[in-house]
């Protein structure tokens, strides 16, 4: 039986979980697309699946949400792509090296993006995009907060909100990370490690007439969230998008009255759950690469035997831009 490579686990936990497994390669079906995987972006969430704050449906559970590389075989039905077409795809299990996935949350990589750039833009550029158009659909001119604005996703959320025309106030831990939140466009810098009174005072004081910002994105969550509602002014949106230091305590939703703030707790998933939907946001995102208003950023890339050292930097705080895994490429 041919088989491949895939990063898997067989129970949660730290990094010591991850194993590189010998697996079938699946045989291609009815509208189905096989792809060569060269690389595999690495996301937050990879992270919360491994640790068990989010469940797996089975183990041993294959990690990944994204990747890059060549289309091997295409199944019945499909006309968009053919054998040796450069592809970027989201799925479930793209630490491996053929990854079969549907026609529809695939997309051709386009003339002068890397694939390994591809690979590290797809989930990340879409989470930013559909945050900042369906969450709350900045306008130019707004204000708005973003937190970990070095990180990943951080990164590609200040590039499109100043492509969007907002002001961006942007928080991360050290000097060094704000330095480059700036270089991408934020226009005031909040060192957020000194404590929530402060870095909602030094926020505050950023916003016309100390009012808070019309929007506040955050991938942080527990830490950031209760801070977050003192920033967001009266009418304003508080977008609460991730789980980076845990998930938010639960909330009552009475609060939310005291200045009529909007809370919202999306998903990309649900943003792009149809074709039309995926392909629209994929063809928005490549269109702000092309035009020179999105710069991906990436941290490393890590050969597929380090997946362990790359969660460790991405949850110890050690990383700014996108990590991406090169797949090791086995006998067929
Ligand atoms: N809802 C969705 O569909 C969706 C999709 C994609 C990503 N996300 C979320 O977006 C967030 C960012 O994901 P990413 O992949 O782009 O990661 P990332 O931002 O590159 O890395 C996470 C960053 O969060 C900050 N952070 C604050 N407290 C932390 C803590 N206790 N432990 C670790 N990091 C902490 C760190 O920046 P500082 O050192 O500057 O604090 C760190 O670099 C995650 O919460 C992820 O789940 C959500």
């Amino acid at each position: 039986m041919a088989t491949e490579k895939a990063v898997q686990f067989s129970k949660t936990g730290g990094t010591e979980v991850l194993e590189i497994n010998d697996i079938p390669i699946p045989k291609i079906e009815k509208g189905q697309v096989l792809i060569k995987t060269v690389y595999a972006g690495v996301n937050f969430i990879d992270t919360y699946f491994r640790s068990g704050l989010y469940p797996v449906p089975a183990f041993p559970h294959t990690l990944g949400s994204e990747g890059a590389g060549i289309v091997e075989a295409v199944g019945d039905g499909v006309t968009k792509f053919k054998p040796g077409d450069n592809v970027v795809y989201m799925g479930s299990g793209t630490y491996r090296e053929y990854s079969l996935v549907p026609e529809r949350v695939v997309s051709h990589v386009p003339d002068g993006l890397k694939l390994e750039e591809a690979a590290a833009v797809l989930i990340q550029g879409l989470t930013a995009l559909t945050m900042l158009r369906e969450s709350y659909s900045v306008n130019k001119g707004d204000t708005i907060l973003i937190h970990a604005a070095a990180g990943g996703t951080g990164l590609i959320l200040v590039q499109l909100a100043k492509a969007l025309g907002a002001t961006i106030i942007a928080t991360a831990s050290t000097a060094e990370k704000l330095e480059i939140a700036k270089q991408h466009g934020a226009d005031y810098l909040v060192n957020y490690s000194g404590g929530e009174d402060q870095w909602v005072k030094d926020v505050l004081a950023y916003t016309k007439n100390g009012e808070g910002v019309e929007a506040v994105y955050d991938g942080v969550g527990k830490a950031t969230f209760e801070g977050d509602l003192k920033v967001t002014k009266r009418k304003g949106t508080l977008v609460s998008f991730g789980n980076a230091s845990g998930s938010p305590d639960p909330f009552v939703i009475g609060r939310l009255g005291d200045k009529n703030i909007k809370l919202l707790r999306p998903r990309l998933f649900a943003y792009v759950a149809t074709q039309e939907e995926f392909d629209h946001y994929t063809q928005e995102l490549f269109g702000y690469i092309k035009n020179n208003q999105l710069k991906v950023n990436i941290h490393k890339i890590y050969p597929m035997q380090d997946i362990a050292q790359a969660h460790k930097d991405l949850e110890g705080r050690a990383t700014t831009g996108k990590l991406v895994l090169k797949i090791l490429q086995g006998q067929k």
